[in-house]
């Protein structure tokens, strides 16, 4: 019998019931230190006083009003990301799928509006995510998420990873724009060379493209700056965000510069819950924790911090980590052992990781994460990675 939850997870046999911190409780008492943070979405830890806060006295002033009327809390978080980034408008979503959607809506629009509705498509990359939509599974176009789900949705040109030869050869008169996550997240913690995203930035300049970053998973902080193309240097014409902006509230943004968006005029898109006020009192909360110079020098800090005991655990144990991969507080482990084992392990010894793709580890902990939370992942994964070599010195 099919279970009352759609079974489309494997889940984990743990239950967690509270948190606070870098720290989640489950059911039966024990404590697990969480590298996960909900897949980056904890940005502020579990319960940080100043989001339940905001959200509380939210909730006693209004909920929900519909997008037909001026929401202030929405204006407010729009000002906050037009002022910190390259963006001139801000749309805002419930996730980072729906945000992939608006992406994609709006390089089209663009194009049709300025009279060249053949320029459709839109070049990604292999091994990228960008949500479970039509247009985020076509987007990502692996066979994993879009088998049996056709027809798929148009338009989209699949280039391999850091093949910058491929981008410019999949050029066309059709093409709108290049879609890519500055650090794969799924894909295993894949970072784009500063020099390919200059790159790419160049190579839509020189074609009349449109550059749409998702930040949805290394955005907001994890990576040090507040969004991660800063660190080479460049802008998007559109970027996707989601996760860590709502710090556990479900919220997403579509950033855009004022040429990019303008096709997108009243009646073209909209959202029932995107923006409603609860999101966006807690999105500036969010914002106006992470956007300052001290924190992020601290995500820095503690990245650094991180980085060097997870590199002592690779030279530890050859035989279960191959290297460390990532930026900031977006770190992967490459396993040679299997990675859902040394997941497991990780269970076992009351730490939590991320499987992602390429048989590697997330770490991808709450940006608020402090110098014993640090002491104690090292100490729970040296446990697992323990557990691990004894599992292959038996096999
Ligand atoms: C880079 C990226 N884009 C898009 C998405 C989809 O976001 P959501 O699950 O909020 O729809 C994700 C989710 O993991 C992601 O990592």
């Amino acid at each position: 019998m099919i279970p009352s939850v759609l079974p489309t997870y494997n889940r984990a046999p743990l239950t967690f019931v509270k948190g606070e911190g870098a720290w989640l409780t489950e059911a039966d008492g024990r404590r697990f230190l969480d590298l996960g943070a909900g897949i980056a979405v904890n940005a502020l830890g579990h319960a940080h006083p100043a989001l339940v806060g905001a959200l509380t006295e939210q909730a006693h002033a209004l909920w929900h009003v519909s997008n037909l009327y001026h929401i202030p809390q929405q204006q407010a978080l729009a000002d906050k990301l037009v002022d910190l980034t390259f963006a001139d408008t801000v749309f805002f979503t419930n996730s980072g799928t729906e945000s992939c959607e608006l992406a994609v809506k709006m390089a089209r629009k663009y194009f049709y509006d300025q009279g060249q509705p053949e320029r459709v498509e839109i070049i990604t990359f292999d091994g990228s995510f960008h949500g479970r939509s039509s247009a985020g599974i076509a987007a990502a176009g692996s066979e994993k998420m879009t088998k049996g789900f056709g027809p798929l949705l148009p338009g989209f040109v699949h280039v391999a990873f850091g093949d910058l030869d491929g981008v410019t050869n999949a050029i066309s008169d059709n093409t709108a724009a290049i879609m890519i996550e500055p650090i794969q997240g799924e894909g295993g913690i894949r970072p784009v060379p500063d020099v390919e995203l200059k790159a790419l930035r160049q190579i839509c300049d020189d074609n009349g493209l449109l550059l749409i970053l998702d930040e949805v998973q290394c955005g907001v902080g994890r990576t040090g700056k507040l969004f991660a193309h800063e660190w080479a240097g460049i802008t998007p014409d559109i970027m996707m965000v989601a996760k860590g902006i709502g710090g556990g509230f479900p919220l997403g943004a579509v950033l855009a510069t004022e040429a990019a968006a303008s096709g997108m005029t009243a009646g073209t898109h909209g959202s029932t819950y995107g923006g409603n006020p609860l999101g966006c009192t807690v999105g500036c909360a969010v914002l106006d924790h992470v956007a300052t110079p001290a924190f992020l020098d601290g995500v820095n800090r503690k990245a650094g911090l991180l980085r060097q005991k997870l590199e002592g655990l690779v030279a530890d144990h050859p035989d279960v980590f191959e290297e460390v991969r990532g930026s900031g507080l977006m770190l992967g482990l490459k396993c040679k052992a299997p990675n859902a084992d040394v997941v497991a392990a990780g269970y076992d010894n009351e730490v939590i990781t991320v499987p992602a793709a390429d048989n590697v580890i997330r770490l991808l902990p709450p940006l608020t994460l402090t110098e014993d939370d640090i002491a104690q992942a090292q100490i729970r994964l040296e446990k697992a990675a323990q557990q691990v070599q004894g599992q292959l010195a038996s096999a």
